[in-house]
């Protein structure tokens, strides 16, 4: 597997798999893989000739007082994580070799950046938009993989995809979960003891909203009891509980099709995220 820096050798690289016609699959990542992206980059492997993973934390999708210098980083773990899956390329470039210029112009995420994490985290998927239109312009990948447990992001990107003609396909893995049923996440290492025993009530929070809302349809009823589960359960704050229709991220009507019930809790340091999507019926998700 080899590991590139820069963009001059990745479009080498692009331009001669393209060329004999190979299927290209893009995972991109922040790093600090865990099994949640070791399980899109096993998906990829089956669907492509070749594997490209990005490792690269991206500075514009961080907010001033969020975690950019404090992120975890281990390329050299990652490299030796995603030879395992068969990944073929890992492109890793610097801050400077992505943002060589400060031209000034951006792709600006529309209503659906404005609630769920976008209400606190102002520009931030302003920012994934900017880094993955550079990453799918890059690679030209037929199919790229992104995990649902970042529910909203997928929504903004599909919606990025859809409104740009980009030739990409998106593939969109079910979320990853610890035995306790936590999401896999690389903030989980921030948890203390304490705070990890307790983050498993988020999921269970998260079921039980779920039983409620296929039998009573009852949004508002259904939010409280995840809410006060959360509360017995965990010293953590929510940030936001929500039902909202999948993926326009509106509100949930009869036409509704798919059903996001996503949460956000802080908990100590760390902010953790989860969902479930499914139909009114209650079947699982098509996204
Ligand atoms: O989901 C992530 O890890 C990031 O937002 C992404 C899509 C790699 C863009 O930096």
């Amino acid at each position: 597997m080899n590991v590139i820096h820069t963009i001059d050798a990745l479009r080498r690289i692009i331009f001669e798999n393209k060329q004999k016609g190979k299927r290209i699959g893009l995972v991109p990542t922040m790093g600090f893989l865990h099994e949640g992206h070791l399980t899109l980059a096993t998906q990829a492997r089956a669907e492509n000739d070749v594997v490209i993973m990005s490792i690269f934390v991206n500075p514009t999708q961080f907010g001033p007082n969020e975690d950019f210098e404090s992120y975890p980083r281990n390329l050299e773990r990652d490299t030796m994580l995603a030879a395992s899956v068969g990944v073929d390329f890992i492109f890793a470039p610097t801050v400077e070799e992505m943002y060589p210029h400060d031209g000034g112009i951006f792709i600006r995420a529309g209503h659906q950046a404005t609630l769920l994490c976008g209400a606190s985290r102002p520009g931030h998927f302003d920012g994934v938009l900017q880094v993955v239109a550079k990453l799918f312009n890059l690679i030209q990948p037929n199919y790229a993989y992104f995990g649902q447990k970042d529910a909203q992001q997928v929504a903004i990107i599909q919606t990025m995809v859809r409104d740009y003609n980009i030739p990409v396909e998106l593939r969109i893995v079910p979320v990853v979960r610890e035995n306790d049923g936590l999401a896999k996440s690389s903030r989980n290492v921030y948890l203390t003891a304490t705070e990890r025993s307790q983050a498993p009530a988020i999921q269970q929070a998260l079921q039980l909203a779920k039983r409620e809302f296929i039998e009573s349809g009852n949004v508002d009823k259904s939010i409280q009891l995840a809410v006060k589960i959360i509360e017995a359960n965990m010293d953590g704050s929510i940030d936001y509980l929500t039902i909202l229709s999948y993926p326009d991220l509106t509100e949930v009507t009869s036409e509704t099709e798919q059903v996001l019930l996503a949460v956000a809790v802080y908990i100590g340091k760390t902010r953790l995220i989860d969902n479930l999507i499914f139909s009114l019926k209650g079947e699982p998700a098509h996204v």
